[in-house]
């Protein structure tokens, strides 16, 4: 196995469940020291357990000295921070998909972990990194910030702001040798989208659904195919890369089926 990642140290929000508990094994796996800042403190305890190069540091990403303190902790113990992984999300159920349904609270929940999260993770890897004068900064959008679904408007809005976040760190961080980029997934099955489905849909019901709506067939995404993704855009094989959005959703955002779905209608 090469290490892609070797001598890298890897700071990755929400790393305790799902897509981001997936890369921070991965990128362990790849030879980065990593540590996860998440809320889920069972869980983040029992990966740090079971892998010797990752820790785990209780941080609530709502709250910049958490945040503060997750980067200055990483850069104690080991000396730096070369990719800041800003992963954490939050969405509100599918019933608060409407406008109408939708409340201004949901908004201040789902931007305060998605959009205030991320800029804290943002700023505060920045600070250390730009006296160290390289580093990647990553970010967690959706592509249903690509192509209108309807999923929770909070939710979809904020993976918007997510990518405006990604463009305008690119600009202002690229003359420090930083690069900014983001990773925007398909559905994937995991403990958020099981939540946003609702307790009555199991995780083989959604992973089926997932596959119904997928445009690239015979294969199912999973949350090591953003692991992936995020294993390139932290590592030196992207070290010209930056203001990335990079896609991994089987083409869903390029089409759209709508038509061809119509045409069949009338056929039948
Ligand atoms: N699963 C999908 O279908 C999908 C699709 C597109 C984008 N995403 C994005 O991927 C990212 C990871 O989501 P996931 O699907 O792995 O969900 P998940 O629920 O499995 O993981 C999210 C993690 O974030 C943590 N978290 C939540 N609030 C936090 C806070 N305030 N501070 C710190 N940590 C917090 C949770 O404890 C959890 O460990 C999110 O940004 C999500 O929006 C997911």
């Amino acid at each position: 196995m090469a290490k892609r990642l070797e001598g890298k140290v890897a700071l990755i929000t929400g790393g305790a469940s799902g897509i981001g508990e997936a890369t921070a094994k991965l990128f362990a796996k790849y030879g980065a020291k990593v540590i996860i800042a998440d809320v889920q403190d069972e869980l983040g305890h029992a990966i740090a357990k079971e892998f010797p190069s990752i820790s785990y540091v209780h941080c609530d990403v709502t709250n910049e000295s958490d945040v503060k303190n997750a980067v200055d902790g990483a850069v104690s113990e080991h000396g730096k921070l070369d990719i800041m992984f800003n992963n954490a999300g939050i969405t509100v159920p599918m019933q608060y998909t409407s406008v109408l349904d939708s409340e201004k609270s949901h908004f201040e929940k789902v931007f305060g972990v998605n959009v205030f999260g991320a800029f804290l993770g943002a700023k505060h890897a920045a600070r250390v990194m730009i006296p160290a004068k390289t580093g990647s900064i990553i970010f967690c959008s959706s592509a249903s910030a690509l192509t209108a679904v309807e999923f929770p408007i909070s939710y979809a809005s904020s993976k918007y702001a997510v990518i405006g976040l990604t463009n305008q760190l690119c600009l202002e961080l690229g003359k420090h040798g930083i690069r900014v980029n983001c990773v925007s997934p398909f559905l994937i099955p995991t403990p958020m989208l099981g939540n946003a489905m609702g307790a009555a849909v199991d995780a083989s019901a959604a992973a089926e659904w997932v596959a119904a709506a997928s445009n690239l067939k015979g294969v199912v995404a999973e949350t090591d195919d953003i692991a992936e993704a995020a294993v390139f855009l932290g590592s030196d094989e992207s070290k010209y890369v930056s203001g990335l959005n990079m896609v991994v959703d089987g083409g869903y955002s390029k089409v759209n089926p709508m038509i061809t779905m119509a045409m069949r209608g009338v056929r039948l």
